[in-house]
């Protein structure tokens, strides 16, 4: 299909094609990818879904389940799922990079647009965690399931027991252990735990959070991701927030939850996810310079903001006439 038809087809599916004014340099003032940064919307932007990182695909899959008119909760469950499924991609799901031990141990949670949730963390041998966090949320009385109880609750579910460890993890796993060396690899391959957030045709909310977890951790860790309120949080009346990037920071200031807060006080989902980054790196004895966190934000105007500590994080967005993934503004400019 191409553009022009792309956006025929959109309005006549009653899908808002609006004008935004973003006040970065666009595309077409530079041939550099744009960095993000407040944008005004002159109507609500919706559908529309966001990202961390570059992935098209996902995006493409969550727009096409917007664009049906399916849920906001759908697209972010169906987008995510992409990323999982491919044994390529090593930070999620299926070829994800394993703990020090070589266990490939999934974190994800799922937020929707009345404010349920539900979450997964320690899972092993499963591919769509996401689909088990939903699961959770919507056929379980708990919040959250971990390990052993997680993966048998997934059987019962009929998911289907499969081994995670790609030959390329696999790989790089042994490669890791010749040094042994524990440490935070900063934008690991341009590429970590995959967030993402959406808005429906009807204005409802919902965000997903998916990983396989800082490669090489210590068996038994759990980042930030699976946290209802660190790797995610959706308010329906106010927007969402998604965390990359190192777990435990993101915990220590309850990131996405924090930058929603700020949206509700007033800020731009930009001006929220600069002050969330800023809480980390003005920590007294912060040392930021050896670990990258990320957050992507969306408000319920279909405004979005996008900051890290360091370069090189990106968002990919999905609206009515583009699937574009945009550099990511940043605070440690060295
Ligand atoms: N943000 C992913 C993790 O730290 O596990």
């Amino acid at each position: 299909m191409n553009r022009r038809k792309f956006i025929k087809d959109a309005s006549l599916a009653g899908i808002a094609v609006t004008s935004t004014v973003t006040v970065a340099a666009c595309a077409s003032e530079s041939e550099k990818k744009p960095e993000i940064a407040a944008t005004v919307n002159v109507d609500p932007v919706r559908p529309l879904v966001i990202a961390t990182w570059d992935v098209k695909k996902s995006t493409a899959k969550a727009w096409e389940v917007l664009y049906q008119g399916g849920s906001s909760l759908d697209a972010v469950e169906q987008g995510v799922m992409v990323e999982e499924a491919d044994p390529n991609s090593m930070s999620v799901g299926k070829g994800g990079l394993p703990d020090r031990d070589g266990n490939v141990t999934l974190d994800a949670c799922i937020m929707d647009k009345h404010g349920n949730c539900g979450a997964v963390v320690y899972l092993k041998n499963v591919t769509h965690a996401i689909s088990v966090a939903r699961k959770v949320m919507e056929d379980t009385p708990h919040v959250m399931l971990a390990g052993d109880g997680a993966e048998m609750f997934a059987y019962k579910k009929g998911f289907q027991k499969e081994n995670l460890l790609t030959e390329k993890s696999k790989k790089a796993w042994e490669e890791w252990k010749v040094e042994s060396k524990y440490k935070p690899i900063i934008n690991i391959e341009n590429h970590d735990t995959i967030g993402m957030l959406a808005i429906d045709k009807n204005g409802d909310l919902a965000g997903a959070c998916t990983t396989s977890g800082l490669a090489y951790k210590m068996a038994g860790r759990v980042g930030d991701s699976p946290i209802i309120g660190s790797g995610l949080f959706v308010d329906n009346e106010i927007g969402a927030a998604v965390a990359t990037g190192l777990g435990e920071e993101v915990v220590k200031t309850v990131g996405s939850f924090l930058v929603v807060e700020l949206m509700r006080q007033g800020k731009s989902p930009q001006e929220a996810c600069e002050e969330a980054i800023k809480r980390i790196v003005n920590k007294p004895n912060s040392n930021y310079k050896d670990f990258q966190v990320g957050y992507i934000a969306l408000n319920k105007n279909g405004e979005t903001g996008a900051y890290s500590i360091h370069e090189h994080f990106s968002v990919t967005k999905h609206q009515a006439n583009s699937n574009e993934n945009i550099k990511s503004s940043f605070f440690n400019k060295g």
